[in-house]
């Protein structure tokens, strides 16, 4: 492998397991010695923390979906920038609970400011830096609504109160975006169980990066 290490991230509509899926992936890479760094938007980042509670709070019922598309970039940017780079930089390959496909997807095609622009205020936030490789969980929205409401321990979020059409939008961007790049986004079927989820993880991470080690 190069000098940098590798970005991988990980996306899919609200219930598709992902932090499971990523918790098991990540200790994959540990039983294989191989250097990780797991992480999510806003990474524990002061900054970023508080610019994500900002977006988040169930209060703020009047935000502007063009206001919260630029505290993501702005969160993201602060998380890249602390957290990401940093990490890349040292060889470490960085695991990342959503990046900008979630912009793009959820701003940008869910809620209609437009694929197109929310990756112009991303490409400034990120300075380009894309994953070289993302998974992306794929669930019928019921199903992952459900799988929410049956999880007790979480707390629900202002997103959470979305109806079942908004996150059928997320679903269909999120298609568009897979058909974009295939190359980058390997599409899962994440309504199976998720021992099977993650077999096809480590099968993808065996052929295109321990390859390298
Ligand atoms: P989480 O459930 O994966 O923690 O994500 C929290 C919510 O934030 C989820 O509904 C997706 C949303 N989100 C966006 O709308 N845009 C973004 O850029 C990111 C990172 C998350």
């Amino acid at each position: 492998m190069g000098r940098n290490g590798y970005f991988i991230t990980l996306e899919g509509g609200d219930g598709s397991g992902k932090t499971t899926v990523l918790g098991r992936v990540a200790a994959y890479l540990q039983n294989h010695s191989m250097p990780y760094l797991i992480t999510r938007e806003p990474g524990g980042i002061e900054i970023a923390e508080k610019i994500r509670s900002i977006i988040l709070d169930p209060s703020h019922t009047a935000m502007d979906a063009r206001t919260e598309a630029l505290l993501y970039a702005a969160a993201r940017s602060q998380h890249l920038a602390e957290v990401v780079e940093p990490a890349l930089a040292e060889g470490l390959t960085v695991l990342c609970d959503r990046f900008v496909d979630s912009s793009l997807v959820y701003q940008g095609y869910a809620r209609g400011l437009g694929i197109d622009e929310v990756w112009g205020i991303n490409r400034f936030a990120t300075g380009g830096r894309m994953p070289d490789l993302t998974f992306y969980l794929d669930i019928e929205p019921e199903v992952g609504l459900a799988r929410i409401a049956a999880n007790q321990g979480r707390e629900v979020n202002r997103l959470d109160m979305e109806g079942l059409a908004f996150h059928q939008k997320v679903r269909e961007g999120y298609l568009r975006i897979v058909e974009s790049d295939p190359k980058r986004i390997v599409v899962l079927d994440a309504g199976r169980p998720i021992h099977l989820v993650e077999e096809d993880i480590v099968r993808t991470l065996k052929e295109r990066i321990l390859k390298d080690f």
